[in-house]
This record gives structure tokens, sequence and C-alpha cells, in this order.
């Protein structure tokens, strides 16, 4: 049987911490759909036009390494908003979520738009607050001087462009089940993503 999970919501909600533990656990491959945007919009960056970009994105471009910065970020919600872009980037993400078996994919238009057909479907959420504090310990971590007020602001004009562009916008699926994680830790989140699988469908995890 093919299990797909979809997985949608906003920036630093642990859409991407549950996604991989969810892939690990029923041993389904994982696609980050925000790297793609990310990458597209990295080569912005370098001046690179943003269709000519995502039509031309190559696996190199997908393993740069400083695809996590706010800059990044921010360009890839920019270039999230084009129609065309999203266009030329839908066809590898179906296909991946089309694979024999199932996959895990988790972004924004996931379970509206690139998989509506999918198992289950999740919509990851967590208070702004909750999000700008998990997001200010991750950059710091990684070497970023950034203030929390900063990434509390980058977070919400991110989320309003993402929430009101007319094409695929971030929104839960009416089959969506809504997990908030403001009050949760990692490993509580996990499960309660696992149970709700495993009480959607009666597919077991193979590994914890
Ligand atoms: O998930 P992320 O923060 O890495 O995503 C970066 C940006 O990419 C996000 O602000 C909006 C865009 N994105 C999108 O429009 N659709 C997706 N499926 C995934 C990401």
């Amino acid at each position: 049987m093919r299990l797909t999970i979809a997985i949608d919501g906003p920036a630093a909600a642990g859409k991407g911490t549950i996604s991989r533990a969810l892939a690990q656990a029923f041993g389904l491959p994982h696609l980050d759909t925000g790297l793609i945007y990310r990458a597209t919009g990295r080569r912005t960056l370098d001046g690179t036009d943003a269709m000519e970009a995502a039509r031309t994105l190559s696996s190199d471009d997908l393993a740069a390494d400083d695809l996590r910065t706010p800059e990044v970020a921010r360009a890839a919600s920019v270039v999230a908003a084009i129609p065309d872009v999203r266009a030329a980037l839908v066809d590898f993400q179906r296909a991946f979520a089309r694979r024999q078996g199932g996959a895990v994919l988790d972004g924004r238009d996931i379970g509206t738009v690139i998989c509506p057909e999918a198992e289950v479907k999740f919509f990851v959420t967590a208070s702004d607050d909750v999000r700008a504090q998990r997001r200010h310990k991750e950059l710091v971590e990684t070497g970023h001087d950034v203030e929390l007020a900063d990434v509390l602001a980058d977070l919400r004009e991110r989320d309003a462009r993402d929430s009101a562009r007319a094409s695929a916008p971030m929104i839960a699926a009416p089959d969506a089940i809504t997990l908030d994680t403001s009050h949760m830790d990692i490993d509580a989140a996990v499960q309660a993503a696992i149970d709700i699988v495993v009480d959607k469908t009666g597919v077991h995890p193979t590994a914890e």
C-alpha cells in the first residue's frame, strides 16, 4: 500500500523535525520542499532571474550550504509567490509524492496542491512567539548574530506573504489535522504525529 504524508504549516512550527521523524519511523523517503524554494531564491540573490533559476535548478543548488539563512528564507518566500516559478517546480514534487510505497513531504501547499490525495495530512503550527524563539535559538547555534525581535518580524512578514499570495497560498487542507506544537517538546510532537498516522491508516511504524 501507499502511505503519503503531507505536512504543511508556517515557518519554524516543527514541520521539518516531525517530517524527518515520521519518514524514519515509517521507512519513507522525505522531501523538504522549502529547500527547493530556498535554492531557487538563493540563486536570485546572485542576480539570476527567478524563472531561469527555477527552470534550471540542479542538485548542486539544493546542496548549497547557506540555504538556512534569513536572507535566503526571505528570497524563497518572494520567488514562491510567482505562479510560473511554482509551476516549474511542481512536477518534481508531485512525482516524489507519488512514489511507490509513499513519501513524506513538507511545505506550504502539499496537502492542497502537490498531493491532495495524501493518506494523512497535517497542518503543524505554533504561536508566533514560540516559533520565533525556536528559530532564534537555531540561528544563534549555527553562528548567526540575530535579535529575537528581528526573527519574529521576519517570520511574520514571511507568513503573511506565504498566506496572502494568490497562487497555492499556505492554508490547511480541509481534511488536515492541526497539530499545535506550542506546548510540546520534540518527542511529544513526534509521538502525537505517529499516533495520528497509526489511528488514520492502521499502519504501524517500522522503527522509532
Ligand atoms: O519551509 P521553509 O521555511 O524552508 O520555506 C521557505 C519558503 O519557501 C517559505 O517561506 C515559502 C516557500 N515555500 C512554498 O511556498 N511552498 C512550499 N511547499 C514550501 C516552501
